[in-house]
């Protein structure tokens, strides 16, 4: 189910800016990370799932040749060449994600021009629920409608991370458009990222997951992001060299000869695999653990999912690991940050009936420590779509 209500504010902007109602509508949500943190990159697997909040994008013709591109949010338009795949300047930042899905769209054969667009979406931004992938999968889905062409939905992930690479500079892996593109209704999104496969999990019922944002700033492009996928690259390419088969990315490496050789790679390269290592560990027998039922433990995993990334891979922060204590001290079944780190929001696994009240908690006991978090009760959802 998509969030209507941010259709029909962005249907209604793009009508008050450009004086005509749109032709094609697309919506495409947000996500949370649920399990395999950074292993995206290294060709491994996670558990995500699309969140019930999302962008959605409209387009009508226009017979000036270009695109412009309003911010719904903003109520700013920008213009630009849909020829060019150069960035914006500075105070259009924000029109990069969508200038650069339309200009990698081109490699495809998917060429528009003379557009008037507009977007607007209900995830908050810098909360780390993968607002600016979900821009991107909902212009692609949007322009592809447009233009009446169809293309891969792996091509549109790859779209919006190369997007993501040259235009905004994060070397991000293909989780967060994935998520965005395959979520399911009440569901988790099970993704390999070597096989490029993704395989719907059931959830319980009863299961629904609290985001808490503790807001400390986070832009993954001035984040270490980048110097930690080098790392674990180095980690790799080093691990190549000390066994008998070929570790092309982290993901080769069997888990006990890991153990085994982790102290004769480099230090800090040993400690950001050690997280990566045990994540993809974590997913794959967490696979079975949903499969026979057991929640508590699949939720433990996330409370040492999150250990890892504190002490191996330090891609947290204070505010993140306060909110993930209060959640266990308030009985969650388990928390962690979700997605790259260094800030955005922790997600917590809890039973829907004592939602309202473990929230309460966290937020009780953070705001103890100083913090002012908010939070929100997440049901996974479905993933983009045309509206019309
Ligand atoms: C960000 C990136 C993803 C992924 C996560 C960490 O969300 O965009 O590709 O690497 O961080 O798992």
């Amino acid at each position: 189910m998509y969030d209507k209500q941010v259709v029909q504010q962005a249907t209604a902007i793009h009508a008050e800016t450009y004086g005509k109602a749109p032709t094609t509508v697309s919506y495409a949500p947000g996500r949370i990370e649920v399990l395999g943190n950074h292993t995206d990159y290294n060709e491994g697997t996670t558990f995500s799932a699309a969140i019930n909040m999302g962008h959605a994008f409209c387009i009508s013709p226009s017979n000036k040749p270009g695109v412009r591109l309003t911010a719904g949010d903003l109520r700013v338009t920008a213009e630009f060449d849909p020829t060019n795949g150069d960035p914006l300047e500075k105070k259009f930042q924000w029109a990069n994600y969508v200038k650069g899905v339309i200009f990698f769209l081109r490699d495809f054969g998917v060429e528009v021009d003379g557009i008037d667009c507009t977007f607007l979406g209900s995830i908050p931004m810098g909360a780390g629920l993968s607002s600016s992938a979900a821009l991107e999968v909902a212009t692609a889905y949007a322009v592809l409608k447009h233009a009446g062409r169809e293309i891969d939905k792996i091509d549109i992930a790859r779209i919006g991370q190369k997007a993501e690479h040259d235009l905004a500079g994060c070397s991000c892996g293909l989780l967060d458009q994935f998520s965005s593109i395959y979520g399911v209704d009440h569901g988790l999104i099970h993704s390999d990222f070597r096989s490029l496969k993704t395989y719907p999990v059931k959830l319980p019922d009863d299961i629904v997951f609290l985001m808490i944002n503790p807001h400390v700033k986070h832009a993954l492009a001035e984040s270490p992001y980048n110097a930690r996928r080098k790392s674990c690259e180095k980690a790799a390419a080093q691990l190549d060299g000390l066994v008998d088969y070929e570790v092309k990315a982290l993901r080769d490496i069997r888990f006990d000869d890991f153990i085994a050789l982790k102290d004769r790679i480099d230090p800090e390269a040993a400690r950001r695999a050690t997280h990566v290592v045990w994540e993809i560990h974590r997913v794959e027998e967490g696979v079975k653990l949903l499969k026979a039922g057991d929640i508590e433990g699949f939720g433990q995993f996330l409370y040492d999912s999150h250990e890892t990334s504190r002490t191996a891979f330090e891609n947290s922060c204070t505010e993140l690991d306060t909110v993930v204590e209060a959640a266990r001290a308030a009985g969650a079944l388990g928390a962690r940050l979700s997605g790259g780190g260094w800030g955005g929001s922790a997600v917590a696994l809890v039973h829907a009936a004592e939602a309202e009240a473990v929230c309460a908690k966290i937020i009780e006991s953070c705001k103890a420590k100083g913090l002012e978090p908010t939070a929100e009760i997440i049901v996974p959802s479905a993933g983009a779509t045309v509206v019309m």
